[in-house]
Formats: C-alpha cells, sequence, structure tokens
C-alpha cells in the first residue's frame, strides 16, 4: 500500500480488520518495523483522536513522528497553479510538498473542505497536488470529501461488537448548529456499501429530505427520510452531523427532532451507538445515550489506534519492498 485514501485502496476488507484486530491483540510485535523511518503529520486542521492516535501507532511501530500544524505555524500555502503569488500566499504546494517528502517516509495530511465550491472541493484538487509533489506514501487523515481511517476504525468496531454474522448498520442524521463537510458520513457509506457488498452488514442511510449524500457514496444502501423506519432492528447506529451536498455546504431547518436519544433507541435492537467525536452533546446525541451502556464512542475513538497501526505497517512492509 502506498496511498491510503479510500476504500479503493483496500484490496481486501475483511482480511485487514483481522489484521487490524491481530495488531490490537500484540501492538508491539514490530517494534523496528519503522526503526529510522520519519512519519510526518500535516495538519490544515484541528485533530484530537487523528492528530494522538497516528502518532501512537507510529511509535509502536519504532516510527520517529513530526507534526506540522500547516494552519498556525506554516507559512500561507499557494495551491492554484499559474498565479502570480503577489497576494497573501507565500509558499506554493509545489515546494511545501516536496520538501517534506524530502525529510518522510510518510506523511498524512489533513485538509478539509471549503463547503463554498462543491466542484473544487470533490475534485480533491489538493490532496492530489500534495500526493503528487511530495513523492513518498501519503495517508489521508481526513481529506475534503472523505475520512478513510475513520471508516477503517468503524468497520473494526462494528467487527468486534457484533452479535450476528450480518448486523443491520444505519447511518443516522443528527442536528447541528454548524455547516459541517460530508466527510465523514460519505466515508462511512463508501466503507460500509463495500461491506455490504462483501456480506458483512445490511446498511441503511435516514436523513431529511435535502441532506442526500452524493450518490458516488452509497451504492446499494437503503435510504431513507423516516428515522423510525430506518431504526426499526438496528444493531449499530452512527450518528453523524452533515451539510447539504444538493445545495452545498447549506443547512436546512428540520422540524422533526432528529437527536439520537433513550426514547429512539428503544426503537432499534439495542444498538450500539457510535459517532467520530467531537459530538456535541444534547444537540447531536443526549448525555444518557453517551454515558450509558449502549454507547461505543470511547472504545470506537480507542480503535484508532489500530486502524493506523495497520495501515502504517502495510506501507512500511511496502517501502521494505
Ligand atoms: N474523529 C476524528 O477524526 O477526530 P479528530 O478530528 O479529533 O481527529
Amino acid at each position: 500500500m502506498n496511498k491510503f485514501f479510500s476504500v479503493a485502496d483496500v484490496a481486501n476488507l475483511q482480511e485487514l480488520v483481522s489484521e487490524a484486530l491481530t495488531i490490537k491483540g500484540s501492538p508491539n510485535e514490530a517494534p523496528e518495523l519503522g526503526k529510522f523511518k520519519t512519519l510526518g503529520l500535516v495538519f490544515l486542521n484541528p485533530s484530537l483522536r487523528t492528530r494522538l492516535s497516528t502518532q501512537k501507532a507510529a511509535m509502536n511501530l519504532g516510527m520517529n513522528v513530526m507534526v506540522m500544524n500547516m494552519d498556525k505555524d506554516g507559512w500561507a500555502l499557494e495551491t492554484q497553479d499559474g498565479v502570480v503569488m503577489n497576494g497573501t500566499t507565500v509558499e506554493h504546494i509545489r515546494e511545501a510538498a516536496a520538501v517534506m517528502g524530502e525529510y518522510c517516509d510518510i506523511l498524512g495530511l489533513r485538509s478539509f473542505p471549503s463547503l463554498k465550491d462543491k466542484e473544487a472541493d470533490y475534485s480533491e484538487d489538493l490532496f492530489n497536488k500534495f500526493i503528487n509533489y511530495c513523492g513518498v506514501p501519503v495517508i489521508s487523515l481526513e481529506s475534503a470529501t472523505r475520512h478513510p481511517l475513520q471508516s477503517l476504525t468503524d468497520l473494526i468496531t462494528i467487527t468486534e461488537h457484533k452479535k450476528i454474522a450480518k448486523p443491520k448498520v444505519v447511518l443516522a442524521w443528527a442536528p447541528h448548529v454548524k455547516a459541517l463537510p460530508q466527510a465523514v458520513p460519505n466515508s462511512f457509506a463508501e466503507w460500509m456499501s463495500r461491506a455490504q457488498k462483501d456480506g458483512l452488514v445490511d446498511f441503511t442511510i435516514a436523513h431529511p429530505a435535502g441532506y442526500e449524500l452524493s450518490e458516488e457514496f452509497t451504492d446499494g444502501a437503503n435510504i431513507t427520510h423516516d428515522l423510525k423506519e430506518g431504526l426499526q432492528d438496528a444493531d449499530f447506529v452512527y450518528v453523524k452531523n452533515w451539510s447539504s451536498f444538493k445545495e452545498y455546504g447549506s443547512v436546512y431547518p428540520v422540524s422533526e427532532n432528529w437527536m439520537m436519544d433513550n426514547e429512539k433507541l428503544a426503537w432499534t435492537n439495542d444498538a450500539k451507538v457510535m459517532h467520530c467525536l467531537p459530538v456535541r452533546r444534547d444537540l447531536e446525541l443526549s448525555s444518557e445515550i453517551l454515558d450509558g451502556p449502549n454507547s461505543l464512542v470511547i472504545k470506537e475513538a480507542s480503535n484508532r489506534v489500530w486502524a493506523a497501526q495497520v495501515v502504517l505497517t502495510k506501507m512500511l512492509e511496502n517501502l521494505k519492498g
């Protein structure tokens, strides 16, 4: 593996999850694999879990880690070609990415969408340029359209906690006060659609009208605008807000109460409740669920380490040839 950007970069989903769970069982089995190798983590946006779990995974493999908070500590980045840089941008991505590639054996990049220009965001122009110019393997730490380390974590967590071979998994839209990217739900839908094709889950998406995700991510999913219908018999509920894809970045008023709480949990098959975090308590998801026995959110966040470690393992093995 020399790129981890989407589910398309994974040859065998079940095998990758199984390897991650083996690593979880004995995380310090390969302390020399990353010896004298450097991982660079480049953040254009904030992070708690991705930043710490990926560092922890790299340390388990003996890697050196450097973190660059590009948004705060880097030069203002120009990403467009053919512009005269006589404005506020100081360094072009062509040089910035190439230089970071000289210092690192593997790079990770986090870059959120603008939510203003759908075409530009969904072209993943910045991410693709970073890959092209850095010259080393790249892991997405969340891009404009996807968050693959989160989605791999989610599949690991579902695999660990499922009680039946093919559980019903529901991605349920939740309210928020801000316009949030579609990256996490796109990615979750993309990974669950693939898992459904592999016979691992039965996948439903429940959201209010107007919040349809791009069809490229939802192939084969059962989609409903009725939360109660969607939650019926659910074994796992993945709670997440996102802004509109159709009216790009818009937040429509929703009259019904879509916040997941114990009353709605009663419509499910005693479902385990997941969320990528950070979560806004009692807006997206009730405190009673977050603090109750059905919540998997902390176990899910803990599993971020094993998702990162299995991906880094594959990349390091590839570097060694
Ligand atoms: N879920 C997630 O990616 O968390 P952070 O944004 O804190 O990294």
